[in-house]
């Protein structure tokens, strides 16, 4: 009776410094197992009297018991501080940056195309222009029926696309379907701009991609004038570039403006003596622009004698190429860490 009563003691003096799962099975088995102290005391048993057997027999049961109990409250405890543990381990931290700095991730950083369409929102908001969007997958009235390109117009070729197969959607040529759209939900005067990625069917080299980005920009209201359009370009030209760039403006034709200008900045690669970027002429095309058709204000439900505006549409990837001085527009998509992590935000 006393080895049982001590058994109980040392147990439970032993169970208070263990803090792994497999030392605490191994502490039961060596009290309450095969070989241990328990079992011994029951083997002797054979020998005892009917009523010391009564006695020790049920003593041993509750020391069994007891010892058992406080085995499975130990497992709890134990099975609690590791998943506690485990969760301190795996926390997640919503804080971008100090996650990625912790993991010595130097290189994280927003993409260049992202960097400058975020500056261009930011200069257009404190214009008082609101930022749009739309959709990637359009239908042929909103890119081109709805900006005065009916089906027949040659037009059409300047953008040739991805279609499917119900022969009616189509993959947006450009961010102009977001004229459309912003049009409809508003009345004159207004001002936005709608960035996006576009989509064309071309044949890829060092400034045209089959992917890439446009922000689009229109202003309604009365009286607007060509002298607005320019003040607005060269602002942001030169909150862009943070001097003065040399632009020219040219005629161009496009069947939403008339009349339809190209904004040229000088090629900021080879500083206008020509380059593979520029074609060898010295300016890139960046920026169309002109005054918003009339035939394009109806279809947005202007009146077009009571209202006029101005429209542009900026290629977003050649911006990038000027400012940072990107010599082929297929480094910018192409995925590699080498280029991606030239350009670090955090
Ligand atoms: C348009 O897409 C017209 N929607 C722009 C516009 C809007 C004109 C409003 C007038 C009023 P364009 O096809 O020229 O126009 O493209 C606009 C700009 O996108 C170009 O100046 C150029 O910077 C860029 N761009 C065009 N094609 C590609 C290409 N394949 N890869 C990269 N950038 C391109």
């Amino acid at each position: 009776m006393q080895i049982l009563e001590n058994l109980l003691v040392d147990f439970k003096s032993e169970i208070t410094s263990v803090t792994k799962v497999a030392d605490l099975l191994n502490l039961k088995a060596k009290y309450i197992g095969k070989q241990g102290p328990l079992a011994e005391v029951m083997k002797g048993l054979k020998d005892a009297s009917p009523e010391e057997k009564r006695t020790l027999g049920a003593k041993a049961n509750e020391l069994k018991t007891a010892i058992e109990d406080l085995v499975a409250s130990k497992m709890v405890e134990l099975e609690l501080a590791e998943i506690n543990e485990n969760l301190a381990k795996d926390k997640i931290d919503f804080s971008l940056t100090d996650s990625v700095l912790d993991k010595g991730l130097q290189a994280a950083g927003l993409h260049p195309v992202t960097i400058i369409q975020q500056e261009i929102e930011d200069i257009f908001i404190s214009m008082g222009f609101e930022v749009l969007d739309g959709p990637h997958i359009e239908d042929d009235y909103h890119n081109f029926e709805a900006l005065n390109i009916p089906a027949t117009h040659p037009a059409r070729d300047m953008q040739d696309t991805f279609w499917f197969s119900d022969k009616k959607h189509l993959l947006r040529t450009h961010t102009s379907t977001i004229q459309v759209r912003g049009m409809k939900e508003r009345k004159p005067p207004f001002r936005f701009v709608g960035p996006g990625k576009v989509f064309r069917c071309e044949r890829t080299d060092a400034s045209h991609e089959m992917v890439f980005h446009q922000l689009e920009g229109m202003m309604v209201g009365e009286n607007v004038s060509v002298g607005n359009l320019i003040y607005f370009m060269k602002t942001l030209l030169t909150e862009i570039f943070k001097k003065e760039v040399e632009v020219r403006l040219r005629p161009g034709f496009f069947p939403f403006v008339e009349p339809g200008f190209e904004l040229d900045i000088k090629c900021l690669i080879c500083s206008g003596k020509g380059c593979s970027v520029c074609k060898h002429v010295g300016w890139v095309e960046l920026l169309p622009c002109g005054m918003v058709h009339p035939n394009v204000l109806k279809s947005g439900g202007i009146d077009p004698e009571k209202h006029n505006g101005f429209a542009f549409g900026l290629g977003l990837d050649r911006l990038v190429m000027m400012r940072y001085g990107i010599d082929d527009i297929r480094h910018i998509h192409s995925g590699d860490l080498r280029f991606n992590s030239q350009f670090k935000t955090f």
